[in-house]
């Protein structure tokens, strides 16, 4: 796969910009990009916040709130009890244990967990349900979805053939194709353990139905919609089977989990929906702005693939003649160039970071009739995280 950086040197080979015009190329967050072009992602960043991964936040700036510090103790072991329970039938010396532990290295952002534990906290306290029997599930609960979200990163990178994940070698080239997927189904296995372990077949059922969702979302995403009018539909449908499903159903376990009713379940699955989509938005927008350092994978990964995601798909409003290029997949020589560059020159970066914001703000009001606690506080600034995230 081509990164960012061999993407660009590719453009001045493949004559998108002919050598006659002299192209002033400048060192642009440890890429070398056309003057222009740096000056585009620079203010583009510019939308984002740059302290951290999870940056300020709009809505509240104390820490108090900030649900990584709230459930700092909480999360501070979830990495040590995945180990344990993938290493339960393994020694660590195995082949087979040392690489299913290999993306739980603690370098993730633990945000499923996160949402997880802070909605069945908040949950709890709104349902006045204290028992060690609901908290021990919910956290069960946290687990798989870590361990669910890590068997599909295992799975995507085989079928993305990435090279890199979190500014390490992926998990497919360190070792090969086939220990890769089985390592993926034994995270898959052990998870789908933990989980009939909880002895509750509803929460089984809810959190099955994500299994389901990741690979019809993996399926959507190998094809392209002919009909124009039917790729946005198309494309917010993915990414719910892909990203927000398992924060949508995680939150819902873990609300029938706390005894809350009809209402609170619904609204719990909206909050969850409403943010995971919100962050494919922002991922699929940090694909154009963020550098491959930044990201610890490679940038633009998305066109390379043959993707057309948000900021492509409102680009092509703009300049329709992206349309044949998203049909053909980015596939012939240039078309990633041409389709990065007139992303830039586009409105579709702003219009995606606003589209993430709507969803923002709808996770935000389905959590209306949540008692107040400090963990709702949390949910709350983790939408304006999710919002401003860099990385
Ligand atoms: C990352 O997407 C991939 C996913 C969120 C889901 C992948 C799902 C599967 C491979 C289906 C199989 C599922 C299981 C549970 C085994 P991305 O490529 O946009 O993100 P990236 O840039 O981080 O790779
Ligand atoms: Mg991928």
């Amino acid at each position: 796969m081509l990164s960012l950086g061999r993407g660009l040197s590719c453009i001045l080979r493949t004559g998108s910009f002919p050598p006659s015009l002299p192209v002033r190329m400048v060192r642009c967050g440890g890429l070398i990009l056309q003057s222009s072009q740096c000056k585009k992602i620079t203010s583009n960043r510019r939308l984002m916040s740059v302290s951290s991964p999870y940056s300020h936040t709009n809505t509240d700036s104390s820490s108090s709130s900030d649900p990584f510090i709230l459930l700092h103790s909480d999360l501070s072991s979830v990495m040590q009890e995945i180990h344990a329970e993938l290493l339960r039938d393994l020694t660590s010396e195995s082949e087979l244990g040392e690489m299913s532990l290999y993306y739980f290295d603690g370098k993730g952002k633990s945000l499923r967990p996160l949402i997880s534990l802070c909605i069945g906290h908040a949950y709890n306290l709104h349902t006045n349900r204290s028992d060690q029997e609901a908290l021990s599930n919910q956290r069960k609960v946290a687990l798989i979805s870590e361990m669910i979200h890590t068997a599909s990163l295992i799975h995507d990178d085989i079928l993305d053939h990435a090279e890199s994940r979190r500014g390490k070698e992926s998990i497919n080239l360190k070792w090969n194709i086939k220990k890769s997927t089985l390592a993926g189904d034994y995270v898959l296995g052990v998870g789908s353990k933990l989980l009939s372990s909880i002895q509750n077949p509803d929460v089984v059922q809810i959190l099955s139905q994500v299994l389901a969702d990741l690979v019809k979302g993996e399926f959507m995403q190998l094809q392209t919609k002919e009909e124009k009018g039917e790729r946005f539909t198309d494309y917010l449908n993915k990414s719910f089977n892909k990203t927000a499903s398992l924060m949508a159903y995680s939150c819902k376990a873990n609300v029938v989990l706390s005894g809350g009713n009809k209402d609170d379940i619904e609204n719990s699955f909206q909050y969850g929906r409403n943010i995971g989509i919100a962050f494919q938005l922002v991922d699929d927008l940090l694909d154009f702005v963020s550098s491959a350092d930044m990201l610890g994978k490679p940038a633009a990964a998305d066109l390379q693939l043959g993707l057309a995601t948000a900021p492509v798909l409102f680009a092509a409003r703009r300049f329709p003649e992206l349309e044949l290029l998203i049909n053909r997949r980015f596939n012939q020589t240039g078309d990633v160039e041409k389709a990065f560059s007139l992303v830039l020159k586009s409105t579709g970066l702003d219009e995606t970071k606003s589209l993430a914001r709507t969803h923002c703000n709808k996770a935000v009001l389905a959590l209306r009739d949540l008692k107040d606690s400090e963990y709702k506080a949390g949910l709350i600034h983790l939408c304006d995280k999710v919002l401003n995230r860099i990385k």
